[in-house]
């Protein structure tokens, strides 16, 4: 069996307009591609990795419901073998039991280390099929074509894959990157509301690490970009790839730099646990609190002005972003309780914690140096008793 050529796009075609982000990383490099239309096309980018005709999609339901024709039709047009395995939505796929189903399904599939799989959705099925990958056949290449905004941000791109553990969030998994990221920017238009303002919460993350231009240009466009304007949504990806890339080459294994894109992190994946990675605070809004939460301890230490807390926690209200702990539906942890969940975080170091903190918008610096009565104090602040 061969692969047919794919036909091109013509020269008007919205394709045209896609920018290629090269992520350097040796061996290991890989081309995020930002663009309309890419999904209709996907054959074109696809077919260049593929050995032989045949691969596997794994997705979610709510995905498949929209785009699995698209992208099966595009392969098949040109030949490819396709299996398609679809998943339940939401964080409790990303599970060990999700995991055994994937890789089941995958060897049904008959997929070979050679070939290439699929991650087609959104942060959930990105880590999950990316660590399938990683250990199916002690390791088969894969592509991820992220259907959201969270994943065609960031969780698509620098190879981070992995599931949850009962003790807490993506403490299972493995560095394996993706041969290729295939962000079209059209499916967002069929992303839930909830689902896109939490996705913007990793958008925000990038002004506020070291691009504060970036910020400001934020803080006059968001209405332009929740509106789907397609130059200010490519536009928002491009800038937020290329930022992701530029840390993910400096360190792709976060032995330093890299923690910055935690920015927000530890706080926000303790809330996540705390509420049991339920639809109460899904990742994006927990993102959000907990990077006004480390602007403000950040204040309270000493080193960020009041007015870049102010300014960050109004433009993450103004899009209908939650900005505080209190603002969660139902009971939460008290201080201590959150400190432990705080504790699982995969960046404690001998038993001591990183914290992402900030000198003010653009100026975010890694530390393990808060005193633990000082986080005691906020955490009690943050969490009152209910
Ligand atoms: N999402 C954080 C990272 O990829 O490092």
């Amino acid at each position: 069996m061969t692969i047919q050529a794919a036909e091109r796009p013509s020269e008007n075609s919205p394709e045209n307009k896609s920018v290629t982000i090269k992520v350097g990383l040796d061996n290991r490099g890989y081309d995020i591609v930002i663009g309309s239309g890419l999904i209709d096309n996907a054959a074109d980018h696809i077919v260049p990795f593929l050995p032989r005709p045949k691969t596997a999609i794994i997705t979610d339901e709510n995905v498949a419901r929209h785009h699995l024709k698209t992208l099966t039709d595009s392969l098949e047009a040109v030949g490819i073998d396709v299996a398609s395995i679809i998943l339940p939505p939401g964080e409790t796929t990303k599970s060990f039991a999700s995991l055994e189903t994937v890789c089941d399904q995958l060897l049904d599939a008959d997929i070979e280390r050679n070939d290439v799989v699929i991650a087609f959705g959104g942060g959930v099925i990105g880590d999950l099929a990316g660590f399938a990958a990683s250990v199916l056949r002690r390791g088969t290449r894969f592509i991820q074509i992220p259907t959201s905004l969270l994943a065609q941000v960031d969780s698509s791109v620098g190879g981070k894959t992995g599931i949850n553990s009962q003790l807490g969030k993506n403490l299972i998994g493995a560095f394996h990157q993706p041969v290729l990221v295939l962000a079209d920017i059209d499916v967002l238009n069929t992303l839930p509301d909830r689902e896109f303002r939490a996705g913007y919460a990793e958008v925000v993350k990038y002004g506020l690490i070291d691009n504060p231009g970036f910020f400001n240009w934020l803080d006059q466009n968001h209405n332009t970009l929740f509106g789907g304007e397609p130059d200010a949504r490519r536009h928002t990806v491009e800038t937020s790839c290329r930022a992701k890339a530029k840390i993910v080459e400096e360190d792709e294994f976060e032995h330093g730099r890299r923690a910055l894109l935690n920015l927000g992190h530890t706080f926000g994946h303790a809330l996540e646990a705390a509420t049991g990675y339920s639809q109460r605070l899904i990742h994006g809004e927990g993102v959000a609190i907990g990077m006004v939460m480390a602007f403000d301890l950040s204040h309270r230490l000493g080193f960020c002005p009041a007015q870049d807390l102010e300014a960050v926690e109004a433009h993450l209200k103004s899009v209908g972003l939650p900005t505080r702990a209190s603002q969660i539906e139902g009971d939460l942890p008290g201080a201590e309780e959150f400190f432990k969940l705080m504790s699982q975080d995969k960046k404690a170091n001998a038993g001591v914690l990183t914290f992402i903190l900030t000198r003010g918008i653009g100026k975010a610096f890694i530390t393990s140096d808060v005193a633990k009565d000082a986080l005691m104090s906020f955490l009690q602040e943050q969490l009152p008793p209910q």
